[in-house]
């Protein structure tokens, strides 16, 4: 078999064999096909798109690239649930504690920011000492004992999907339906649990922009889970503007106990009691959504969520005191309020141009070797169908670096527009797979 007849028969719009899609997955990990092949079949993917067959068999052979994690060690049904990604996207941090609190084993494995778009491990390093670097038993210990673990993505976990993305991150192939289906997929398949529950954007934020695309894009990865013995399910949710009003690493951790307490931004407490309890359900601890939604809204109300919060901090080497003493979280020296320029009602906000602010003020990664500042970032106060008068603030920026936030701050204010009719009102969660 050879490379050139692969990214032949692909441009030309051939349906690729699985014993093809296995030959450049398994050669490709192992370094003897180079980036340049590589680069040129993802584009001829990307034009001519990929069936569902071989969309599944290159999930499973991504997914069988490395370690294909054993949980059994775990007791009770493992849910995983994953987002798409986006700008503001908490969810991990408020909901994994909410379901362990219920019961539920969570057993997660998560990834850094990426693009405009930030991630549960950075967020999570705000808690001072907070180590994601867990062996497998360590990981697994922790499950069992506390009932919650989270680890970063290890080396050997689906290893062709890591240099895959590197290569669609650089070469412009990152938002075709499949490639994304099958980058997230493998991994989910990879690390072992019974049902994952999708988090599927849509909008400015997220990687698909029509909500046509997350729909099909949603459909495509509940049908790989299932044929892949998982049960699955997927909501389809708005990032058309920010998720909640924090964006930035220790401002959404904030956010995230906030909304622990009972008093987080409605979108975001929609969002986490619509995720929470598809996980109940699908981990049996519930047998209907609304039976879920009580139990949820019961360890938030007596405190038994943000508890467990403290204790998974605590059990991977951070400091509980801060889940309950957050001026001991990372803050920036400055903050300054971002004034309207006009009156009237907030009409649209570009998401990933507010993941790219955050990136700007030194929230996110410039260069794989960036350090980030998890101290920085923004509070919206105005959201899409707000009103404003000229100079209210719509936003306060924290900030460690005057060039930096002026140059973030400009920045942002092109990402708002405003109109002197109200918008109409669209809903948060768009549907479910
Ligand atoms: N998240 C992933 O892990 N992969 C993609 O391709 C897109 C989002």
């Amino acid at each position: 078999m050879r490379m050139y007849d692969i990214i032949m028969k692909k441009r030309n719009g051939g349906e690729l064999s699985k014993e093809e899609l296995r030959f450049f997955i398994e050669n490709y990990t192992k370094g003897e096909i180079p980036d340049y092949q590589v680069s040129a079949l993802m584009m001829a993917i990307y034009f001519q798109k990929m069936s569902e067959a071989e969309t599944f068999e290159l999930t499973m052979a991504m997914a069988e690239s490395g370690e294909m994690l054993d949980l059994s060690g775990i007791q009770g049904i493992k849910v995983d649930k994953h987002s798409t990604g986006g700008v503001g996207d908490k969810t991990s941090l408020a909901l994994t504690p909410m379901v362990a609190a219920c019961g539920l084993p969570v057993a997660k494995m998560s990834g850094r920011g990426l693009g405009h778009t930030g991630g549960t491990i950075d967020k999570l390093e705000s808690f001072p000492r907070f180590s994601t670097s867990l062996t497998t038993e360590q990981f697994m210990e922790n499950v069992n004992r506390i009932g919650i673990a989270i680890m970063g993505q290890t080396a050997d976990l689906a290893p062709a999907d890591k240099k895959l993305y590197a290569l669609r991150d650089v070469t412009a192939t990152v938002d075709n339906l499949s490639l994304i289906a099958s980058s997230i997929m493998s991994k989910k398949l990879a690390s072992g649990a019974d049902a994952i529950v999708l988090d599927v954007k849509t909008g400015s934020g997220a990687f698909m922009k029509k909500e046509e695309d997350a729909f099909a894009l949603a459909e495509e990865m509940v049908k790989i889970g299932r044929s892949a013995g998982r049960t699955m399910s997927a909501l389809v949710t708005d990032m058309d503007q920010p998720l909640g009003n924090a964006v930035g690493n220790s401002l959404e951790v904030l956010e995230a106990i906030n909304t622990l307490q009972g008093k987080g931004p409605a979108d975001f407490t929609e969002l986490v009691y619509a995720l929470g309890s598809e996980m109940l359900v699908a981990g049996k601890k519930a047998n209907t959504l609304a039976e879920a939604k009580g139990m949820l809204e019961e360890v938030i109300g007596n405190g038994n969520a943000l508890e467990k919060l403290a204790e998974f901090v605590a059990a991977q080497g951070g400091d509980r005191n801060a889940v309950y003493d957050t001026s001991l979280l990372p803050k920036a020296k400055e903050s300054e309020e971002i004034p309207a320029p006009q009156e009237g009602y907030v009409s649209k906000i570009v998401c990933d141009e507010i993941g790219s602010c955050c990136l700007m003020l030194g929230g996110g990664r410039e260069t794989k070797e960036s350090v980030i500042d998890l101290s920085v970032g923004i509070i919206l106060h105005k959201k899409v169908g707000d009103c404003v008068k000229a100079g209210e603030s719509l936003a306060t920026m924290y900030y460690n670096d005057q060039a930096k936030a002026d140059a973030a701050m400009e920045r942002f204010l092109k990402a708002y527009s405003f109109s002197s009719q109200e918008p109409p009102k669209t809903a948060f969660i768009k549907g479910k797979v």
